[in-house]
């Protein structure tokens, strides 16, 4: 009995579903057309037939060309967005990487061979320790951003020879410095020697230190010709008081002109050759026992 009422009940919904559905699909195809437009339509001319020479174009009356990338990031869009975005130099034709493809095998397991092999293009380009690539370049966005942590700081060194060199042959403080401590957080960052450090001078910039201190040999100090008095003056201050209160005409003469090295003694006669006779300078083979202070020679206007 039940499942008899039930059948009625559910034949009966069906039926006012069929129903409405029919109206519905009435109503959609009743709209009816404008009388002008179907006077238009039945003036205007039959459209003239096909020309009788002109055969149907075949299917395969067409080159076929090699697929563009945009052809390919039809099916794989995914990496062609990622290329398009974060690709850099590797922007190349995909068949230039993957001479083969379209022919990965689970039964052979074939993966690997098949896939394009970084070392055509570049080599072991880190040398022999750093073989496995893609653990730290994908290739369709090879640019990579390697986080400094206590792990990948102990391999600076294997990929930056020269620098590591450069700190143990000339020792200073900073060859106790860790790399990661200054190249923190993440690969390439160049540190501030401010972070650090305070200037000898007000203004002074990062350029200025490294004109004195290269950052892996700091004490090798070597600076330009053009440097200015004051920056000696932060070290010096008593001779550069000396100096800026003096009437002799080296007060001209810059710090860094007369001293060409930090802590260089020049000799008077590289400027002035022999500017007295022979017996003078026989007898008084120091300059300063009659001109006194470099720093502040005397002057025929004192
Ligand atoms: C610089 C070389 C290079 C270029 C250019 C390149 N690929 Fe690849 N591609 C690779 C390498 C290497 C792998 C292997 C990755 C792996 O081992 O899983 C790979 C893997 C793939 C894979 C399989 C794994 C995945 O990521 O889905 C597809 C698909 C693929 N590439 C498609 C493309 C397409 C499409 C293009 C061009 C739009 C392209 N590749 C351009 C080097 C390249
Ligand atoms: C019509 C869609 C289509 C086009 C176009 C296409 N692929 Fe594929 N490709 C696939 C499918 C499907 C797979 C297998 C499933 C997968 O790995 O995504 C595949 C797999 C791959 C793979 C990994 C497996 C293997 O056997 O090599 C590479 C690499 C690849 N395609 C490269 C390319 C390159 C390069 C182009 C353009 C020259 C290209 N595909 C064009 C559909 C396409
Ligand atoms: C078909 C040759 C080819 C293959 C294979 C190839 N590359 Fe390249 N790669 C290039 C070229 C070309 C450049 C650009 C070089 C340049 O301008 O100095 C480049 C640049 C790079 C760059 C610098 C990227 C940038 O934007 O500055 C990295 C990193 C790189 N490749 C890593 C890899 C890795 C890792 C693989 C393997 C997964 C690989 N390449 C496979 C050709 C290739
Ligand atoms: C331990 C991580 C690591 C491994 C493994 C590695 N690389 Fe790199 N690679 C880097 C880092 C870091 C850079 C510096 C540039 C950057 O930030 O992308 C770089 C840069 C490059 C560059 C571009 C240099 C430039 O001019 O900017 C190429 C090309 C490259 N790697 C190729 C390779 C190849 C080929 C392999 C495998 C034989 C490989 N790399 C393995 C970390 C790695
Ligand atoms: C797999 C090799 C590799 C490793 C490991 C590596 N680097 Fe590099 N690094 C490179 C390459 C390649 C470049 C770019 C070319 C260059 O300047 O020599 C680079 C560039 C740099 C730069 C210069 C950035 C610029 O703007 O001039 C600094 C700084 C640097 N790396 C520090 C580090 C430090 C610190 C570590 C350890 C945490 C480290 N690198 C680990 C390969 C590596
Ligand atoms: C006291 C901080 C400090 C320490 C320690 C330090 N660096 Fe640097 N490094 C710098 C600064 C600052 C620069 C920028 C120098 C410049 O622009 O002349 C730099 C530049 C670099 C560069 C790019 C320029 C170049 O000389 O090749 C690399 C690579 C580099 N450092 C790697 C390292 C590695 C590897 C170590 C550890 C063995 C290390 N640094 C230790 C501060 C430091
Ligand atoms: C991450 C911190 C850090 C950064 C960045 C840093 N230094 Fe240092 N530096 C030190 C430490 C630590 C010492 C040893 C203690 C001290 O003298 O303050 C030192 C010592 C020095 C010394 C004396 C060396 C010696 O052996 O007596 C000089 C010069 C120096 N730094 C210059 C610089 C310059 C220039 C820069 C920027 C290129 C710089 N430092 C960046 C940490 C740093
Ligand atoms: C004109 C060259 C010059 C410039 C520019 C310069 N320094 Fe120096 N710096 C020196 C000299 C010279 C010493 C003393 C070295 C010695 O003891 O023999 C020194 C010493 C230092 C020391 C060792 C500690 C101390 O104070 O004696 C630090 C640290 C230092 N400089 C950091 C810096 C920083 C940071 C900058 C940039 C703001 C900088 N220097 C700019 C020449 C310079
Ligand atoms: C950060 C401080 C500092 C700066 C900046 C500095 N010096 Fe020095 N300078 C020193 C120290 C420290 C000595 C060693 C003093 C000693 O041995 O009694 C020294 C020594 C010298 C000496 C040798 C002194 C002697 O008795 O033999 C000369 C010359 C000299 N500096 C010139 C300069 C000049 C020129 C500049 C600017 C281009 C300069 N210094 C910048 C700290 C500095
Ligand atoms: C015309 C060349 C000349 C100029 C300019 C000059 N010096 Fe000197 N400086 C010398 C000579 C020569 C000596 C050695 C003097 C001696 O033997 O008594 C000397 C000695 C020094 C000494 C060590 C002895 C001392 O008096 O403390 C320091 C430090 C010094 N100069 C710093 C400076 C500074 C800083 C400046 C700029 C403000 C400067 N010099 C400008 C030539 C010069
Ligand atoms: C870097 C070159 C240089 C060095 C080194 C140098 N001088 Fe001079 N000196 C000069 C210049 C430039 C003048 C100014 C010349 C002019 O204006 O005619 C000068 C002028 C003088 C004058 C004339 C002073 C006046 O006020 O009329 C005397 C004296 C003198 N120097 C002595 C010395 C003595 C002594 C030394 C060594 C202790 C010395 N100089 C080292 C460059 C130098
Ligand atoms: C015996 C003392 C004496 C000695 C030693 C001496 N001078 Fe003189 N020098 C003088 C006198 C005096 C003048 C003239 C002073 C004046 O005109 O103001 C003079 C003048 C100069 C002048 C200026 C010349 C001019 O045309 O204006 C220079 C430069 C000079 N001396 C350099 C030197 C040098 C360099 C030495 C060491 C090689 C030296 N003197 C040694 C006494 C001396």
């Amino acid at each position: 009995m039940k499942t008899r009422k039930k059948v009625m009940v559910l034949s009966g919904i069906l039926m006012l579903v069929l129903v409405a559905l029919f109206s519905c699909a009435s109503q959609q195809v009743a709209p009816e057309k404008p009388q002008e437009m179907q006077v238009a339509q039945a003036e205007q001319p039959a459209a003239p037939p096909p020309p009788k020479e002109e055969k149907p174009k075949s299917l395969y009356d067409a080159d076929v060309k090699p697929l563009a990338p945009a052809e390919c990031g039809r099916c794989h869009y995914s990496v062609f967005s990622q290329i398009k975005n974060e690709g850099g130099k590797h922007k190349l034709d995909c068949t230039q990487c993957h001479t083969k493809y379209h022919a990965y095998n689970p039964v052979k397991q074939n993966w690997a061979e098949i896939m394009p092999k970084c070392e055509t293009c570049h080599g072991v380009f880190h040398g022999q320790k750093f073989t496995a690539c893609t653990q730290c370049h994908a290739p369709h966005a090879p640019k990579t951003q390697i986080a400094v942590n206590a792990e990948t700081a102990k391999t600076c060194g294997d990929c930056h020879g020269k620098v590591a060199q450069t700190l143990q042959q000339s020792p200073s403080k900073h060859t106790k410095v860790a790399c990661a401590t200054c190249h923190h957080s993440k690969h390439g960052l160049i540190p501030s020697c401010m972070t650090c450090h305070k200037p000898h001078t007000a203004n002074q910039t990062d350029k200025d230190c490294l004109a004195c201190h290269p950052a892996h040999s700091p004490l090798t100090i070597a600076y330009p010709k053009d440097t200015a008095n004051s920056v000696c003056g932060a070290c010096h201050g008593a001779v550069y008081k000396k100096l800026e209160a003096s009437t002799g005409k080296h007060k001209q003469v810059p710090c860094a002109q007369c001293h060409t090295k930090h802590r260089l003694i020049p000799k008077c006669q590289e400027c002035h050759g022999q500017p007295h006779g022979e017996v003078v300078l026989k007898k008084f083979p120091d300059c300063l026992a009659c001109h006194v202070d470099v720093h502040d020679l005397p002057s025929k206007s004192k």
